[in-house]
C-alpha cells in the first residue's frame, strides 16, 4: 500500500518528502483553504516540484462541460497531476469522458461500494473511499474500503482504491489489511505511525549505555 500526503501545506510536505515514504499528495479545497488560499495552480506546481507522484488537484465546476474543460485544463498543468472529480451524475459523465481521453481521475467523496463500482466503469484511475466522515455519522467507513478491495479483485477491474479521510494510525493498519492500494493521511497522522513512546525510551536507553560502555572503556585504558 502506497502512503499519500492530504494536505495543501508545502511545508508538511516538504517535511514528509524528506522521510521517502511518500508517493503522492491529494488537496481540496478545504485543505487549500485552511493553507490560507493562494493561487491553486501555484500550490500544486510547488507540490509536483517536491513529490514525484500523483498530485491530485480538485475540480469544482457543476456541470459537465464545465468540469471536462476544467479537469482538461488542471491536468495539463504537470504530467503528474490527476484531477478529483465528486461523484454524482455530472461527475460520472465527465469521467466517462475524461478516462477515454486518457486524463487521469481521482473520483472523490465515494460513501459506498455501489459509488465505487459506478466510479470503476467510469474509468476512474483512482477511487476515494471517504472512511472518517462515515464513522462520524455512526458507519463502519473502512467497510466500504473492504467491499470496494473485494469488487475490484474478483472483476479483475484495474482502478485503484485511495482509502481517504482517514484520522489516526489505526485506520491505516486497517486500510493496508483491507489491500487498499493507497492511504492518504494528514500530516499528523504521517507522524502517528512514525512516533512509539518504547522507541523513544529505546533510544535514552541506549544512548545512555553506551555512554556508560565508554566512560568503563576509558576508565580501565587510564589503569
Ligand atoms: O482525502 C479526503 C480528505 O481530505 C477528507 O478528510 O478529514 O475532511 O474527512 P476529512
Amino acid at each position: 500500500m502506497r502512503l499519500f500526503l492530504d494536505t495543501a501545506s508545502v511545508d508538511e510536505i516538504r517535511a514528509a518528502a524528506k522521510l521517502g515514504v511518500i508517493s503522492g499528495v491529494t488537496t481540496n479545497p478545504s485543505l487549500w483553504a485552511k493553507e490560507g488560499g493562494g493561487d491553486y495552480r501555484d500550490i500544486v506546481l510547488e507540490i509536483c516540484g517536491i513529490v514525484d507522484g500523483p498530485i491530485s488537484a480538485e475540480c469544482l465546476s457543476r456541470d459537465v462541460e464545465g468540469l471536462v474543460e476544467e479537469a482538461r485544463r488542471i491536468s495539463s498543468w504537470h504530467p503528474n497531476v490527476v484531477v478529483k472529480i465528486p461523484i454524482d451524475e455530472v461527475g460520472l459523465e465527465a469521467t466517462s469522458r475524461l478516462s477515454k481521453e486518457g486524463v487521469k481521475v481521482n473520483m472523490t467523496l465515494v460513501f459506498s461500494a455501489n459509488q465505487a463500482l459506478l466510479a470503476a466503469h467510469a474509468g476512474a484511475t483512482y477511487i476515494s473511499p471517504f472512511v472518517g466522515r462515515l464513522d462520524d455519522v455512526g458507519h463502519r467507513g473502512m467497510a466500504v474500503v473492504e467491499e470496494t478491495m473485494q469488487i475490484l479483485e474478483c472483476y479483475h477491474l484495474p482502478n485503484q482504491v485511495i482509502a481517504a479521510s482517514l484520522r489516526h494510525p489505526l485506520h491505516v493498519i486497517e486500510a493496508a489489511m483491507a489491500g487498499a492500494h493507497i492511504a492518504t493521511m494528514p500530516y499528523s497522522v504521517l507522524m502517528g505511525m512514525l512516533r512509539h513512546p518504547l522507541t523513544d525510551v529505546g533510544i535514552e536507553r541506549f544512548l545512555a549505555d553506551a555512554e556508560k560502555a565508554a566512560k568503563a572503556a576509558r576508565a580501565r585504558g587510564k589503569r
